[in-house]
């Protein structure tokens, strides 16, 4: 069966944008389909797992678990990121949970003791096993790189660096300096739907005056909606518009002086495949990243951060920042609404697929991309 899913997603991939519908309701409800995205999505390529900035101390750790691998990704004695295995050299204990700050991780289970880079640097009552050799046991890495303030690990040793991936996006962000953005707040949520429908649902515009009206849509005007021409890219997809009039947020500072033209009012929205996707304004970003937890959960990492110039020149940072924060969970909530509604419809005998709106050419070009890692391996 897979491979029947498999064959219509390639023949859906290849036809124009004109032709496209959405894709095969068993590529969300299947776990054979999830299976293989594990294998050939989530073990091979870059996955974000936050800002940089939220890690600011040596010793400050985050834990993060990709396609059934779970991982510490830590700020070192050099202030370097890195990411290794989380999980013990002995029987195999997960070592650490949630975040903090760590200058050694003791195992829960029998007190093996490692270093935040992964050497192991004590184990009791192993003075009698021949063939235990502690200076050669240190935790496997996994890659990790910081792009423009974004942590993002790979669990492919062969897979090319992040920063050549993204080079085309490179150029477009430069003017905003996102990798000065100030992180504001970053939580983890866990929502009813395959990962798939939040991804598709943050590319398209379509859904903002509808889903959104309560909030981003009533600024929202979907004519102003513009793609970039050169065709598709391998990594990544993106989208950009620029507000008109004198709208409250979305415009940069004053003091900002890189962002020059309608660049100083207009927003990119990034998806860079698979899963981490971003609103980058002139002024702010937020931001989801996404991991499946099983075909029908999906984890979020989902947080926000404000250009250095804007938090400084407030009055009060605190009601500010609450204020930004109550207003993006109302969007998340509209959001949620609709992406457990359409995986609900995915699993019903009689829903079908149906055809794409030239706003959702993201959503083809991901299906594109899908195809590419899923078909031909
Ligand atoms: S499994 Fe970690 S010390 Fe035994
Ligand atoms: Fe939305």
């Amino acid at each position: 069966m897979l491979s029947q899913w498999l064959k219509q997603l390639d023949q859906l991939a290849s036809a124009p944008l004109e032709m496209a519908t959405a894709m095969p309701k068993q590529i969300y409800t299947e776990p054979e389909v999830l299976k293989h995205e594990y294998e050939h999505i989530f073990m091979k390529e870059w996955i974000c797992v936050g800002r940089a900035d939220s890690l600011p101390n040596e010793g400050d750790y985050m834990t993060v678990e990709i396609a059934d691998q779970p991982l510490i990704v830590i700020r070192g004695k050099d202030q370097k990121i890195t990411a290794m295995s989380n999980i013990c050299l002995h029987r195999m204990m997960i070592l650490a949970k949630g975040r903090g700050n760590a200058k050694r991780f003791t195992c829960p289970y029998h007190a093996w003791t490692y270093r935040p880079d992964g050497q192991l640097v004590s184990a009791a009552y192993m003075d009698k096993t021949a063939c235990f050799d502690k200076s050669k046991m240190r935790l496997p890495q996994a890659r990790c790189e910081d792009y423009l303030g974004w942590i993002y690990v790979n669990l492919d040793p062969e897979a090319k660096p992040v920063h050549e991936c993204l080079a085309p996006l490179t150029e477009l962000l430069a003017p905003y300096n996102m990798e000065h953005y100030v992180s504001i707040f970053e939580e983890e949520h866990r929502w009813n739907t395959n990962w798939k429908c939040l991804t598709e649902n943050f590319m398209e515009g379509y859904h903002l005056p509808v889903a959104h009206q309560g909030t981003v849509g009533a600024h929202f005007n979907l004519m102003d909606t513009e793609f970039d021409d050169r065709g598709r890219f391998e990594h990544f997809t993106y989208q950009y518009f620029t507000k008109k009039g004198s709208a409250p947020v979305g415009t940069a500072h004053p003091s900002n002086t890189s962002l020059e033209g309608k660049w100083r009012s207009t927003s990119i929205m990034p998806t860079v495949f698979p899963s981490h996707m971003y609103v980058l304004a002139p002024d702010h970003l937020w931001y989801l990243s996404l991991l499946p937890d099983g075909t029908d959960h999906v984890h979020i990492r989902y947080g926000a951060a404000m250009a250095p110039e804007v938090l400084e020149n407030v009055d009060n940072q605190d009601e500010y920042i609450a204020k930004a924060k109550v207003f993006l969970d109302d969007v998340q909530e509209e959001d949620r609404f609709v992406v457990e509604g359409i995986f609900k419809g995915a699993k019903a005998p009689l829903s079908t697929s149906g055809p794409l709106s030239w706003l959702e050419r993201e959503n083809h070009e991901f299906t594109a991309y899908l195809a590419g890692r899923l078909c031909h391996t």
